[in-house]
Parts: structure tokens; C-alpha cells; sequence
């Protein structure tokens, strides 16, 4: 009884690992001896270009991201959540690579821009599973925001870089903006 279940244990943890490079999720056993493999063998960094669009939807039926708090300041201290689709081209119905799950907060008096806590979270090919997070300012009104991208999982771990949002389409109106978004990190 007992060996069964360490020859099962054993087996998932093969399974785990044959599958593994960020594709499904990882125990700490796997996650410490990646790190040892890094620091061990002195693995060199690799520069890594993201091209993609999302959808941010706040109006009509279909809708990406809700406003969940504010304050009783106009257009201040709005607090938005948001789960907008990523897509290879700017059509929404193009092949959807990701989500982008998080928070945006309106975070100034001068004009309308956000603070970003997001992350891109990847469910195409080698990036499923894997995601990477940004944090920062986003003055939605420009023609491109620079977005420090702040660490990542999966095959993003250890991951530091910069994405740069440019508005493909935007009509307050109606809800709608989307997203140009250009990655690039460095990481293992
Ligand atoms: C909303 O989503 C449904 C189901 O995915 C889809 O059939 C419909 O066309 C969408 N509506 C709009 C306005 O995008
Ligand atoms: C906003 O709320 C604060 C605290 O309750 C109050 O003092 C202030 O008068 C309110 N401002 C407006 C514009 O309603
Ligand atoms: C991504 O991985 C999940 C499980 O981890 C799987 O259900 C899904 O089919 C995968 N998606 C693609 C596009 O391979
Ligand atoms: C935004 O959308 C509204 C409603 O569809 C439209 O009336 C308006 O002209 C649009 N604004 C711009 C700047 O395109």
C-alpha cells in the first residue's frame, strides 16, 4: 500500500517535471532546484519580445472590466477590476493568447491616468501557464505608456522589463479601448 503510493508520488513527479518549463504549475521541490539550476550552472539571461492586443470592455454586453469602488471625487480614486481578453491582432475574435487580470486605479488630480496593477496572464502554446506582472503608471492618454513589468512565473521567472501600451482604438463613450501592447523582458 505504502509503495503504491510513493510509486504514484513518484510518477507525478516525473510527469511534472517532463512537462514542466512553465507549462503546468510547480511544486516548491521543483521551483527550489530550478532557482539552484540558475545560480549553479550561471545560466545567461534571454531577451524575450511580446507582441499582442487586449480589450478593455467597460460598457455594453459584453463587459471585461467593472468599476468596484470610488470615491465621491470625479474621476479620482476609481477603482476598476478587470479580466480583458489578449488577442494576436486587434479584432477581438483574432486568436486569443491571454488574459490580462487585475486592477486599475484612477490616481491623479491633473488629469485621468491609472496606476496598473495587472498581470498578463499567457494560455497559448509554450507561454500557458505562464504570466507576467506590471505595475505602474499608465497616463491612458498618451500615445505610448512605458509600464515597468515587474516579475513573472512559469517560463517569466525572474522576469524584469518593460511594456509599452499604445491605444489602437479608444472611445471613452462607449467603453472601449484596445490595446497595443509590446513586450520585452529579460529572464531564464
Ligand atoms: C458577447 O459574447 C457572446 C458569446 O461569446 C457573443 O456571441 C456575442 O457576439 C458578444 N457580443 C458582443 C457585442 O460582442
Ligand atoms: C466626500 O466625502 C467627504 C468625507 O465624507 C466629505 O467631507 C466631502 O464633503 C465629500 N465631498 C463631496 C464632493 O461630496
Ligand atoms: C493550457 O493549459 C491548460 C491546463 O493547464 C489546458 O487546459 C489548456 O487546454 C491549454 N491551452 C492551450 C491552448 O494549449
Ligand atoms: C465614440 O462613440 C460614440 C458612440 O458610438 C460616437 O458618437 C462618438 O463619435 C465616438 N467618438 C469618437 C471620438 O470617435
Amino acid at each position: 500500500m505504502k509503495k503504491s503510493t510513493s510509486a504514484s508520488i513518484l510518477l507525478l513527479t516525473l510527469i511534472s517535471s517532463i512537462t514542466l518549463n512553465g507549462v503546468v504549475s510547480e511544486g516548491p521541490k521543483e521551483v527550489e532546484s530550478w532557482f539552484e539550476t540558475i545560480s549553479r550552472d550561471k545560466l545567461p539571461e534571454k531577451m524575450t519580445k511580446l507582441h499582442f492586443y487586449f480589450h478593455d470592455l467597460s460598457k455594453g454586453k459584453n463587459v471585461t472590466a467593472v468599476v468596484v469602488a470610488q470615491s465621491n471625487v470625479t474621476s479620482f480614486g476609481v477603482l476598476a477590476s478587470a479580466d480583458d481578453p489578449m488577442t494576436v491582432g486587434p479584432e477581438l475574435m483574432s486568436k486569443r493568447v491571454g488574459y490580462l487580470k487585475g486592477l486599475y486605479m484612477t490616481a491623479s488630480f491633473e488629469e485621468v491616468d491609472l496606476l496598473m496593477a495587472m498581470t498578463f496572464v499567457f494560455t497559448d502554446e509554450i507561454y500557458n501557464g505562464s504570466s507576467l506582472s506590471v505595475m505602474g503608471h499608465n497616463p491612458h492618454q498618451h500615445l505610448y505608456r512605458e509600464v515597468p513589468v515587474v516579475g513573472g512565473s512559469g517560463r517569466f521567472r525572474l522576469a524584469r522589463g518593460v511594456a509599452t501600451l499604445h491605444n489602437y482604438f479608444h472611445n471613452l463613450t462607449m467603453g472601449k479601448f484596445i490595446v497595443e501592447v509590446d513586450i520585452v523582458v529579460f529572464h531564464y
